[in-house]
């Protein structure tokens, strides 16, 4: 692989041992993959930084990094993390134990330590620093919802980085100039129509399928065409979650959204999603009756869906669900008062910082209803039982 000057510099230690060592990990790696050369990126998101994941092990590499004295040279954010760190019994039917928070709070101290912004949160594109970041721009982000919403909504460039990657990048300011920081692969080569009368409307859950349905047939690196302009930037929120979570996949042009210029001749084929299909599927996952528990913010609720929440409870004199919302201190501090308000008196959980899915929780034999095929996908793969239920049904499944 090429390296400037300046590199080989880092590379042999003159920046110290901790820069050396994170650009070795990238340099090797991208030789593995027959990059010809590292480019700069402009900003990192870090994923794997619960400490359920990633346990002592992840703990002890962050904080000898943390310890050399380094410091990120980019911007860079983190994903969220187990439990609230404002209230730590915030999770229902849940406790932390004092060791998980002992690690937690030291990877968390190292991270603050090199620079991040602990932004504890899997939806980096609301934040204002990442708004700003020009299109074009090469980052490394290791959320795989945030890669597929950074690559196709905001036009920045970046491979679905692991989380260690994403930390030795953050480090170093470097990756490999490989997979879709080089422009022409980030061409479409298939075209995905969706055959449906114009009232079956798209929510989330019904693009959450479709996201499942093309990540099973899509088969080629190229990115995926979605021939369907989809305005409702949530919608597109829980498409990057399923295209991430179902498979590989990294980046989805759709139409009028991703600023792309669409080349018909380099369309291989198209495939037909028929709506029947989605139908099919949405009635497998619909909840029965009533379910244990609602979640929403599988990635991270808005303010616009916390507030929707909100008023479609204003009725209800009594809930039988427990009802919680996952979302960032960012998101909170946006919405009003009201809606906090009318949250609390209907006992609705609204947790900070947290991934449910990496939360030590003890949901075993309850039934969990959700709007996130991601967090469907998920948590069904540890042996709940999930439904998938829109926030525009709330109410019906409330009366279930
Ligand atoms: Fe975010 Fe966790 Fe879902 S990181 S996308 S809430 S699985």
């Amino acid at each position: 692989m090429y390296l400037t000057k300046e590199e080989e510099k880092m590379l042999n230690g003159d920046y110290g041992w901790a820069v050396s060592k994170a650009l070795k990990v990238i340099v090797s790696i991208g030789e593995s993959l027959n990059a010809e050369k590292l480019i700069n990126i402009s900003h990192a998101h870090i994923s794997g930084v619960s400490y359920g994941n990633i346990g002592d092990p992840g703990r002890k590499l962050i904080k000898e990094f943390a310890d050399s004295g380094v410091k990120f040279s980019v911007k860079t954010t983190v994903n969220p993390i187990g439990y609230d760190t404002i209230d730590y019994d915030a999770i229902p039917l849940t406790k932390i134990d004092r060791n998980y928070l002992k690690g937690q709070e030291d990877i968390l101290m190292s991270l603050k330590k090199m620079g991040a912004n602990l932004s504890l949160s899997c939806t980096p594109y609301y934040l204002p620093e990442v708004i700003d970041i020009k299109e074009g721009s090469s980052v490394a982000w290791g959320e795989s919802n945030a890669v597929v919403y950074g690559n196709s909504v905001l036009g920045i460039k970046t491979n679905r980085e692991g989380g260690p990657i994403s930390l030795m990048a953050a480090i170093t300011g470097k990756t490999y100039y490989y997979g879709l920081h080089i422009d022409e692969n980030r061409i479409p080569s298939i075209r995905y129509i969706i055959r449906r009368p114009d009232d079956y409307e798209l929510n989330e859950v019904r693009i959450g399928i479709i996201g499942e349905i093309i990540s099973k047939a899509h088969n080629d690196e190229r990115p995926p065409y979605l021939d369907e302009y989809i305005s409702n930037e949530t919608i597109i929120k829980e498409l990057s979650a399923s295209l991430g979570a179902a498979g590989n996949i990294a980046m989805i042009v759709i139409k009028g959204v991703t600023k792309q210029k669409i080349d018909e001749n380099k369309l291989k084929e198209t495939f037909t999603i028929d709506y029947k299909d989605i139908k099919t599927r949405e009635d497998e996952l619909m909840p029965s009756k009533t379910p244990d528990i609602i979640y929403f913010g599988c990635p991270h609720a808005n303010k616009d869906e916390i507030e929707k929440i909100a008023n479609q409870l204003k009725e209800f004199e009594k809930i039988n669900s427990q009802i919680i919302i996952t979302t960032s201190r960012e998101q909170i501090s946006k919405v009003s008062k009201e809606t906090l308000s009318i949250l609390k008196e209907k006992n609705v959980k609204l947790i900070g910082d947290t991934c449910l899915i990496v939360s030590p929780f003890g949901y075993r034999g309850l039934n969990i209803a959700t709007n996130s095929y991601k967090a469907y996908f998920y948590l069904s793969k540890k042996g709940i039982n999930v439904s998938l239920i829109s926030i525009n049904n709330l109410k019906e499944v409330l009366k279930l």
